[in-house]
């Protein structure tokens, strides 16, 4: 399988939305990253459900949400009917994980685990039969743009040899400071999809670096 492409609409244009879901509908990406941030999980506010809703009305790929906020059961059904085809929630925020995880799949779409730089993935290792996506975060989540921290080479690693001696389906998603220089080093360790936002979206091509994306 090649590698998944996920840009993170967090970096677009949220003047010209419309125009920016159009063009990612005409490249070579595979899912909208979509990143929602509360102020209290993390240290930002991004937006929300109905900018997650008019999103949804252009886009024809599926939305990968990321939710970066406290209690998400709250709401995980929203972002379902704002048109989520997968939504990651944070191992960090969630003291009843499993229950989290059966909350978004008994809506019938994907499941996912985010995990902060400082999170172990050993920690993943009774909930990784349950869940269809890790989220390895690779930047502190908050802002776009940051420095990529080059010790998730290593967690990828560890991730993929725990996802084949489980037997879990899970693909490894790497979120923050994805570019030209980490790109083909993470999915020779094992990243199946690659979340970029400033790289694509601060180029004056998107379309040709979310190809070249593909290509590695
Ligand atoms: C960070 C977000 C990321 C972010 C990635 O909190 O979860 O998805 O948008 O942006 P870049 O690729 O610019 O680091
Ligand atoms: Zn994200």
């Amino acid at each position: 399988m090649s590698v998944l492409i996920a840009p993170s609409v967090l970096a677009a244009d949220f003047a010209n939305l419309e125009k920016e879901v159009k063009m990612l509908n005409t490249s070579q990406a595979d899912w909208l990253h979509i990143d929602i941030m509360d102020g209290v999980f993390v240290p930002n506010i991004s937006f929300g459900i109905p900018v997650t809703e008019a999103i949804k009305r252009y886009a024809q790929k599926p939305l990968d949400v990321h939710l970066m906020i406290v209690q998400p059961e709250k709401y995980v059904e929203a972002f379902h009917k704002a048109g989520a085809s997968i939504i990651s929630v944070h191992i960090e925020a969630c003291a009843h994980l499993h229950r989290n995880i059966q909350q978004i799949k008994s809506l019938g779409i994907k499941a996912g685990v985010a995990v902060n730089p400082h999170t172990s993935v050993a920690q993943l290792e009774n909930i990784i039969q349950d869940i269809d996506l890790v989220c390895l975060m690779s930047v502190n989540p908050g802002f776009g743009g940051q420095k990529f921290i080059e010790l998730t080479y290593e967690k990828v690693r560890q991730l993929k040899a725990m996802i084949k001696a489980s037997g879990s389906q899970a693909l490894i998603e790497i979120d923050g400071g994805v570019n030209q220089h980490n790109a083909k080093a993470l999915i020779d360790a094992g990243a199946d999809v690659l979340v970029a936002g400033n790289f694509v979206f601060s180029a004056s091509n998107p379309p040709e670096v979310i190809a070249s994306l593909k290509a590695l």
